[in-house]
């Protein structure tokens, strides 16, 4: 009998590691405060509910013009439409990311451009974006993926040389600091995802932080319909428009959620910091492991999920045939997303933004060569789930001891690799 809990064996970790999203009694109350009120939607904008969690969501992350909204995607386009980005203009990304990076500048009208990430972070690489940057380029989103941070001093610099616009893509990323400074306050705008995955949910949501009160003026507007909102906050004339807009508002019921989310944070963010370095250096003595690189610059690590880098040739077995036998063994793993330029709808036929042999370097994606996400995405990254790091040290130890486990058992999986990728459809 194998060793394996995906060969039949025993699983290493028998107890499920805790439920996400966290609930308890003030959530039911405050929903049920939001429902008695009678304010259940998101109209007028912004709801008593929705303008609290602006003002608090702000003060968690240490800056910036808060809007609330319907979803982490939405936030991206809103922040293009504000800054004034559309038609026929560039925004560059990294192919290493959720879809919604690149499809939200579909959205607004304007064509993603994407290129390869560090491998040492697995972020968007600021020597690749300066190498990208055409007349045509109006703004970049760089990513926080996973646990890791953008180098946002690079990014920041390439901006004002060339008069970018920056929004931090932080729906992995809330309450994490570079230099000190909240993720999402640093660019122009920051976009948050509040989607029930994410480490501070609402079921659905998303928060635009804007670095500017006219930027978030001008976001309010394109979430409401258009109506004209005041700098500074509150509407300014219900009957004129100010921008092409649409009801991308958010509900009171959602903000009331949200905003018990918030007082939880600090203590869940705090064990998941703690528990990623414990894991930082538990993984680091495990031959074929890479644990990335956290930069001396990423003063507050806080994370949607944690990730690692294998060599599979010395670690003995592929990323998705681990992240297989992970799974059996109780501890939740993903082999992560798809290389951005790999994904059909970015296709330039599929997207028609791509004007014929205008962008020919970017818009061949046979030709496009992206070795680190490739990397990543087909052979090397493994990504933990954020329940391991609420489940203390013996949550750590179990996730430890069966990827160990696995190792050993190299030989005997790769055997049986053909039938277990038909199983997980890979
Ligand atoms: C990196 C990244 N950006 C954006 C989003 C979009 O957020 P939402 O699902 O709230 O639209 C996600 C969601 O998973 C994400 O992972």
């Amino acid at each position: 009998m194998s060793e394996l809990a995906i060969l039949g064996g025993a699983k290493t970790r028998t107890e499920s590691y805790p439920a996400w999203p966290v609930w308890d009694q003030r959530d039911i109350d405050a929903v049920t405060e939001a429902i008695k009120s009678g304010r259940w939607g998101g109209f007028p904008y912004p709801g008593p509910k929705t303008a609290e969690l602006a003002e608090k969501f702000s003060e968690m992350q240490g800056g910036g013009f808060a809007v609330p909204m319907i979803n982490g995607t939405v936030t991206m386009e809103v922040a293009l439409r504000a800054a004034g980005i559309g038609w026929g203009d560039v925004v560059i990304v990294p192919a290493y990311t959720f879809q919604a990076t690149a499809s939200a500048p579909m959205s607004a009208g304007a064509i993603p451009v994407i290129v390869d990430v560090d491998p040492n972070t697995y972020c968007i690489d600021p020597g690749a974006v300066e190498k990208a940057i055409t007349p045509k380029t109006k703004a970049i989103i760089p990513v926080h993926l996973g646990h890791q941070m953008a180098d946002m001093d690079a990014i920041m610099a390439l901006a004002e040389k060339h008069n970018l616009i920056v929004i931090e893509d932080c729906a992995h990323a809330h309450g994490a600091k570079w230099n000190g400074s909240g993720a999402g306050t640093m660019g122009h705008f920051g976009s948050f995802s509040l989607q029930s995955s994410k480490t501070l949910t609402s079921g659905e949501g998303g928060i635009l932080l804007c670095k500017s009160a006219e930027h978030a003026a001008l976001a309010a507007s394109v979430i409401d319909c258009g109506r004209p909102h005041a700098v500074g906050g509150g509407e300014e004339d219900a009957n004129g428009l100010s921008i092409q807009g649409g009801n991308y508002r958010m509900s009171e019921l959602q903000s009331a959620l949200a905003l018990i989310g918030i007082e939880r944070f600090p203590a869940q963010a705090k064990q998941r910091e703690e528990m990623a370095a414990y894991m930082d250096e538990s993984l680091s003595e495990v031959q074929g492991v890479r644990v990335l690189k956290r930069d001396p610059r990423h003063t507050t690590r806080s994370f949607y999920r944690y990730i690692f880098a294998i060599n599979p040739e010395e670690f003995g077995v592929e990323h998705d045939v681990l992240c297989a036998a992970l799974d059996a063994e109780g501890v939740g793993c993903w082999v992560g997303y798809e290389a951005m330029h790999n994904y059909e709808l970015f296709q330039p036929q599929k997207s028609k933004l791509a004007v014929p042999n205008a962008f020919p370097e970017y818009f061949d994606f046979k030709k496009m060569n992206l070795p680190e996400a490739t990397r990543a995405c087909e052979h090397e990254a493994v990504w933990l789930d954020e329940s391991i790091f609420r489940a203390g040290r013996q949550g750590v130890d179990d996730a430890v001891a069966a990827i160990k486990k696995i190792q050993r058992s190299a030989d005997e999986l790769n055997r049986a690799a053909e039938d277990l990728r038909k199983r997980y459809g890979k």
